[in-house]
C-alpha cells in the first residue's frame, strides 16, 4: 500500500461523519446472505434517507390526493407540497424560473421528450452530436429521430485517458449541427465531461445542448445558468429519491416553442371538437396525473442533499475511489476500466478469464452488490474492446472498510476460478 493511500484512508475528511450519514439510510443496516450489506451498485440505483421515506410516508398518510384538479383541501395540499418539489429542483439545479423544470418518469423519459419535441423542429440532413460514453437512454432516442426525420447522429470520440476529446469534438461540429447530446459523468467510466467548453464552442456553432446529469449530478454541483445549457436531465432514483421520478430543466424559451410530448389532461388549456390549445410549460409537458408522491420525494432528496457538505462528500468520494483503484490497480488479472484524472466514483473492472455474472454473483454471496453486464452502453464497450464488464459505484455513504470488503471479494473470485 503506498504512502499517499496510507494518508488518505488514515486522514479523516474535516467535518465528514460517514458513520453518522449512514444512519439515515435505514437499508445499509440489512445483511445479505447472512454478510452485511455492501452496496456497490449506486450507479444503477442508489438507496433512500429517511427524510426521503418519511416525506413520502407523510404525502400518502396526510396530504395525498390528485393535484392541480380540485378545489377540495387536500387537492390543495397535494398541489402545495407537489409544486414545492419543483422548487427543490429548481434550486438544486440553480434555474431561474421554476417553469424551466418539467417532471418526468425518469432521464430516458426527459431525453425522449427532448427527441420527440424539439426533434420534430429538425429536418433530413440535420446533425446531432453524441459522445462515445452515452448510455442506450441518451442514444437510442436519437435514433429514433435519425429514423423518423433522417437526422445524422455524429460521435463524440475519447482520448486514450478516457477523457472527452475536444479537438475532435470541434471538427464535428458544422452549420447542420442542430444539438449536443453529451452525459455530464459516464456511467461506466466515470469521465466527468468538460461541459463549459462543450457548450460555448456549440453555441458558437448555433447548436442546442442536451446534458445528461443522471450520474453527474448526484456527485457535482448543478448550475444550469452557470453552464448555460439549454437542457439538463436528471433522475431521482439515483439522487436518493424514488424511482419513477425524473427531471428535464429547459431554457424557457426553448420549452415555450416546443410542442407537447405526450397529448392528455394537464398540457391543454382549451379543448373542443375541432381545436386544441397548449398550456404553458412546464405543464405542457405534464400530460395526465403526474407521479405525485414521488415528486414530493424526489424534493426532499434534494433538500436532503444540499443540506449536507458536498464539498465533504466530494472528498470522501474521491477517497474512495483513489482507494479502490490502487487497491484493482495492483491485484493481476485485473484490469480497470476509466483512467480520465477528472472522474467521479466509478470503478469499472474485468478479471481476465471470469465472466462479469460470475464475479457479481461470487459477490453477492459475500453480501457485495456490484452490476455486471454492458451498462446499458453497448458503443462504449465495443470501444473498451468488451462484451461485458464489472462495476463498482459508490455513494455518500459507503466507507474505506466497504472498498475493503470488495477488495478481498475480488481476490476470492482469483482463487476460485483460479
Ligand atoms: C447517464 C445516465 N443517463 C440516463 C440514465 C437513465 O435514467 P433512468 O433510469 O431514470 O431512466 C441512466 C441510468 O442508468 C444513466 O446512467
Amino acid at each position: 500500500m503506498s504512502n499517499s493511500l496510507q494518508t488518505l484512508q488514515k486522514k479523516p475528511i474535516a467535518g465528514f461523519d460517514v458513520g453518522r450519514l449512514r444512519e439515515d439510510f435505514p437499508i445499509l443496516a440489512r445483511e445479505v446472505h447472512g454478510k452485511p450489506l455492501v452496496y456497490l451498485d449506486n450507479a444503477a440505483s442508489a438507496q433512500k434517507p429517511k427524510p426521503v421515506l418519511d416525506a413520502m410516508a407523510k404525502a400518502y398518510a396526510e396530504t395525498y390526493a390528485n393535484v392541480h384538479r380540485g378545489a377540495h383541501f387536500l387537492s390543495g395540499a397535494s398541489t402545495v407540497a407537489f409544486e414545492n418539489a419543483r422548487q427543490s429542483v429548481r434550486r438544486f439545479v440553480n434555474a431561474q424560473k421554476v417553469e424551466e423544470i418539467i417532471f418526468t418518469k425518469g432521464g430516458t423519459e426527459a431525453i425522449n421528450l427532448v427527441a420527440s419535441s424539439l426533434g420534430a423542429t429538425l429536418d433530413e440532413g440535420d446533425e446531432i452530436i453524441l459522445s462515445e460514453m452515452e448510455p442506450h437512454s441518451n442514444i437510442v432516442p436519437w435514433h429514433f429521430l435519425r429514423e423518423r426525420n433522417g437526422v445524422v447522429l455524429r460521435w463524440a470520440t475519447l482520448n486514450t485517458d478516457d477523457t472527452f476529446d475536444i479537438a475532435a469534438f470541434t471538427k464535428l461540429l458544422t452549420p447542420r449541427t442542430k444539438l449536443v447530446a453529451v452525459t455530464h459523468m459516464s456511467n461506466v467510466l466515470g469521465t466527468i465531461t468538460p461541459l463549459s467548453e462543450i457548450i460555448r464552442l456549440a453555441h458558437a456553432a448555433g447548436a442546442k445542448v442536451l446534458i445528461d446529469g443522471c450520474q453527474g449530478a448526484v456527485h457535482q454541483p448543478v448550475d444550469v445558468q452557470a453552464l448555460d445549457c439549454d437542457f439538463y436531465v436528471g433522475t431521482g432514483h439515483k439522487l436518493y429519491g424514488p424511482s419513477g421520478i425524473g427531471f428535464l430543466f429547459g431554457k424557457y424559451e426553448h420549452l415555450k416553442r416546443m410542442r407537447p410530448y405526450q397529448g392528455g389532461g394537464e398540457m391543454i388549456e382549451a379543448v373542443s371538437k375541432d381545436k386544441i390549445t397548449y398550456n404553458d410549460p412546464p405543464h405542457r409537458f405534464e400530460a395526465g396525473t403526474p407521479p405525485i408522491v414521488e415528486a414530493i420525494g424526489l424534493g426532499a432528496a434534494l433538500d436532503y442533499l444540499t443540506s449536507l457538505d458536498r464539498p465533504g462528500i466530494a472528498a470522501h468520494e474521491s477517497a474512495l475511489l483513489a482507494h479502490v483503484t490502487e487497491e484493482l490497480s495492483n491485484i493481476d488479472r485485473v484490469r480497470l476500466f476509466g483512467l480520465a484524472p477528472h472522474k467521479g466514483a466509478v470503478t469499472t473492472f474485468d478479471i481476465a478469464g471470469v465472466h462479469p455474472h460470475d464475479v457479481s454473483t461470487l459477490l453477492d454471496r459475500a453480501g457485495i452488490a456490484v452490476r455486471a453486464g454492458t451498462h446499458c452502453a453497448q458503443p462504449l464497450m465495443e470501444r473498451l474492446g468488451i462484451t461485458a464488464s464489472t462495476r463498482a459505484s459508490f455513494a455518500l455513504y459507503n466507507t474505506h472498510e466497504e472498498v475493503e470488503a470488495l477488495v478481498r471479494g475480488v481476490r476470492h473470485v482469483l482463487e476460485f476460478f483460479r
